[in-house]
Order: structure tokens, then sequence, then C-alpha cells
């Protein structure tokens, strides 16, 4: 698989996401078209459009569950930009920096009804994949209700932190992949290790994102990167820099609340002399490749999502 057909994966679901929600009252059609047509690396519906493919399904027959993911993911962007209090994403300003916190939790609403009522169009399996929607929707609450609570808890170890991720992040992914996997009505067993392997992807996703959070820029991002430290998130990188080096680390986020390209400069340097930096990268590596081997010894063309790995393990935005 090439970048072309990525790309064109891509446009198809941009085209499709332009005009999905025009009638309705202007303080609803105004914000979700904004964040609909915001952009986003349009990961989650590419990775369901390549599972139903790679599973012999007709591309097209998976768009309405790519869609349905897409539009949830959002949904929750929106929702999270609140919690986190960012006000930059898709290199725009957030819904509830531009409208209001009010108007930001209503288009969150519609939007995840908007997406509900996609996931009606899927065939065949609509009433199961209802099911497992929610059954993800339930899990990205509770990862983020985690990521809120270790927020004031300096005793996270690596594994609540997994456990928190797997909730917030890999699930979703893990939807995304079992949607394709359900429009192409293929075998249970081989749905349920096409999940586990994009839930394994969505882990080493979010342990990056971390990482890039840190180490990379707002611009390169198109979102705030500031949130993490400032509120204190338990991330990857962080939990291992306050296990090793604790008062180096509360000093410089410490300088961070006070002048943040100070105390991220101390962070990152702490970071890669001490060989943090290095171990989220091979954790990361390790991860994808946990998770391309739940592809082994499977009846589906397992080459584009082997693919699809390639792209998350070298993603630098
Ligand atoms: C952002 O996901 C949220 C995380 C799980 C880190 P993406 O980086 O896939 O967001 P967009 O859709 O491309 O903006
Ligand atoms: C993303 O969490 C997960 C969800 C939105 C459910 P983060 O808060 O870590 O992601 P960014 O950095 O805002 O994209
Ligand atoms: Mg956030
Ligand atoms: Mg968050």
């Amino acid at each position: 698989m090439d970048n072309l057909k990525i790309n064109e994966y891509r446009d198809l679901i941009n085209n499709s996401l332009s005009d999905i929600y025009t009638s309705g009252p202007e303080s609803l059609t105004k914000p979700i078209d904004y964040v609909l047509k915001g952009g986003g690396k349009r990961l989650r519906p590419i990775l369901t459009l390549i599972t139903a493919e790679s599973c012999g399904a007709k591309v097209k027959a998976s768009l309405p569950a790519a869609l349905s993911v897409e539009i949830l993911h959002n949904f929750t962007l929106v929702h999270d930009d609140i919690m986190d209090e960012d006000d930059v994403r898709h290199n725009q300003p957030t819904v509830h920096e531009k409208w209001d916190v009010g108007v930001a939790i209503l288009t969150g609403d519609a939007m995840l009804s908007i997406a509900l009522k996609m996931l009606q169009k899927m065939n065949p399996n609509s009433l199961e994949a209802m099911a497992v929607f929610v059954e993800g929707l339930l899990a990205v609450c509770e990862g983020q209700a985690l990521d809120k609570e270790f927020e004031s808890d300096n005793f996270v170890t690596i594994d609540q932190y997994i456990k928190m991720i797997d909730l917030k992040t890999g699930y979703l992914l893990g939807l995304s992949a079992e949607l394709g996997a359900l429009v192409a009505d293929v075998d249970k067993q081989i749905r349920i290790a096409l999940r586990d392997f994009a839930r394994l992807i969505g882990r080493a996703f979010q342990v990056q994102d971390d990482m890039l959070e840190i180490f990379s820029d707002s611009q390169n991002m198109g979102k705030s990167l500031k949130s993490d430290i400032i509120l204190e998130k338990k991330t990857y990188l962080m939990i291992q820099a306050k296990s090793k080096f604790p008062k180096e680390i509360e000093s410089a986020i410490e300088i961070a609340k006070n002048d943040f390209t100070d105390g991220i400069q101390i962070i990152r340097k702490l970071m890669l002399e001490t060989g943090i930096k290095q171990d989220a990268e091979k954790f990361i590596e390790n991860t994808i490749n946990q998770a391309n081997s739940c592809l082994m010894n499977l009846a589906v063309d397992h080459r584009n999502l082997m693919c699809f790995s390639d792209l998350i393990m070298k993603r630098n935005n």
C-alpha cells in the first residue's frame, strides 16, 4: 500500500464529512462544520477502510462505519479540549475558545448522535456494531476519567498508565478495526484478533503522542502542548522521570508553569540525557511489533494492515 492509496482514502473521508450535518440550529451546524473541516489525520477511519478491504469487503461498503468512528473521535476531542483547557486544535482555536463551553458541550453531544445515526447505515451486522460502539464509548469515558484522576496522583504506575491509555485511546482504534471486520462479516475469532492488533497500535500511538507533546512543537502538532505539563498529566515519559528523578522533574515542572519555554527545555534535556526518551521509543517499537504479531497466521491479507502499523511508527505529527 502506497501513500497515494492512503491519500485517496483520506480524500474519500474528507469529502464525505464535508456536508454531514447542514440543517439545524446555527449554533450546532457552524461548530460541527468547523470541527469536521478542521482536518486531522483521519487515521481511525482509514483503519476501518483498510481492515474491511483486507477482509475482502468493498471499501465503499465500510464508509458509514469509517465516518462514524471519525465523528466519534472528533466528539471526544471537543470535550477533551474543554477538560484539558487547551485552546488550539488542528491549528485553529478549539470550539470552547471560538464559541464557549456550552456550545462545545452541545457540539460534542450532537456529534455523538450523528455518529450513532451514521452507524445505523452500516451493513451487515449493524446491531453487533452498535454493541461494540457503545462499549468503546464507555471505555473512552473511563479512560478520560482515569486521565483526570491521575493529574493529582503522584504514584501512578506504568501498569495503571497502560490501562488508562488503552481505555482512552486503544479501544477507539480497536473499535475502528472491529467495525471494518464486521462489515466484511468475518469469523469472530478473526475480528477479535484484528481488534487486539488495533488496540495495541493505539497504545503505541498514545505513548508516541506523549513523547511528541514534549519533543515536538505546537505548530507541527497543530495543537496546544502545554496542558500535559501544566496539568501534570501522567504520561509514559513523566512517570519514568518522576520515579527516577523526582526532585529535578518537579522543579522543572514548576519552572514550566511560569515560563513554559524554559521549563520544557530542562525537561527535554533531562529526558534525553537519562535515556527516558530512548526508552519510550523502544516501548513504542516493541508494542508495534506485538501488534503486528496478532496478524500472523490470520486468514486475512495483512499487508495493508502492516503498512498502517508502519505509518503510525513513522508519524511525526
Ligand atoms: C489525537 O488523535 C488524540 C489522541 C489519541 C492522542 P489524533 O492525533 O489521531 O488526532 P487527529 O484526528 O489527527 O487530529
Ligand atoms: C486524547 O487524549 C484521548 C481522547 C481525546 C479521548 P489527550 O488529551 O492525550 O490528547 P491530545 O493531546 O489532547 O490530542
Ligand atoms: Mg487533550
Ligand atoms: Mg486529555
